[in-house]
């Protein structure tokens, strides 16, 4: 039940300002993609063009095959349906607690008889080490749990696609690996497609099946997360330059 993503030819601009510039992209089905770029290069527009949320200037929009800037609104929520998705900044609602923020969906999407959405968020809060922990409303919990109950909650409806738009920022570098560790059992289990935006984690990369860097309206695909300091693009070299020193410390520590 995984699904294929694509960007054929896609431009997005704001005004005079060309943010993504003739992008073509596969997210292949069942793999994890790393989006990663510095800040204001498009990342989490990319994810709000794949929801759409918005519209590009130009290009296709393919999930599954079905190019989703033609199609109406009720076949769009049709699309949305299969997506799990984590926003930049998690949105828990405050005044509800963890088991009523992860239900969320059970209850509103599924209209599921409580009995089972019982047994749904149990299962849900125990596979993201948050169990025992319901009761308690999103003030009172460490940032590294706020994003294992996005995440629960992400997981609820089992979906095809999950997009995680930097799931982590903020967090200790510990706890932020702990996070993505969770996730990829996760993705390997349900065998879903996910997209993960990253900031500048270049750890991540080698949890990754390929990696997507974004810079200057373009993105660059990379297999392996080692290719990424060979590119001779100077946009892709000065990205490497300023974010991504760990990669080359720990390729050394690694090959020595
Ligand atoms: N709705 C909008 N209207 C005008 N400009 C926008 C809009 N959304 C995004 N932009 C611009 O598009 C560019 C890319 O923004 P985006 O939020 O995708 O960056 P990002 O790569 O996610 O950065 P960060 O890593 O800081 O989250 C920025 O220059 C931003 O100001
Ligand atoms: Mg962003």
């Amino acid at each position: 039940m995984s699904v294929e993503l694509e960007f054929i030819d896609v431009v997005k601009r704001f005004g005079d300002q060309t943010v993504l510039d003739h992008v073509n992209v596969t997210f292949a089905p069942g793999q994890t993609t790393v989006i990663a770029g510095g800040s204001g290069q498009g990342k989490s527009v990319a994810i709000k063009l794949l929801l759409g949320l918005m519209a590009p200037d130009a290009g296709q929009i393919l999930i599954d095959g079905v190019d989703i800037v033609k199609i109406n609104k009720k076949e769009l929520n049709k699309v949305r349906a299969q997506f799990g998705v984590l926003f930049q900044g998690v949105a828990l609602l405050d005044s509800m607690t963890v088991f009523d923020n992860v239900a969320l969906p059970l209850r509103e999407r599924l209209r599921l008889p409580e009995e089972e959405v019982k047994v749904r968020v149990e299962e849900g809060l125990a596979q993201f080490d948050l169990q025992g922990e319901g009761d308690k409303f999103p003030a009172q919990l460490s940032g590294g749990m706020k994003k294992r109950v996005g995440l629960a909650r992400a997981m609820m409806l089992d979906p095809a696609v999950v997009l995680f738009d930097e799931p982590t920022t903020g967090l200790d570098p510990q706890i932020t690996m702990d996070i993505y560790k969770l996730f990829f059992d996760t993705q390997k289990q349900h065998g879903f497609t996910s997209i993960i935006v990253s900031h500048d984690i270049p750890k991540v990369f080698n949890l990754a099946d390929r990696v997507v860097v974004l810079s200057r309206g373009k993105m660059a695909t990379f297999e392996q997360p080692e290719d990424i300091q060979h590119s001779t693009d100077p946009h892709i070299m000065q990205f490497v330059q300023e974010t991504m020193g760990q990669v080359y410390s720990s390729s050394h520590e690694f090959s020595s």
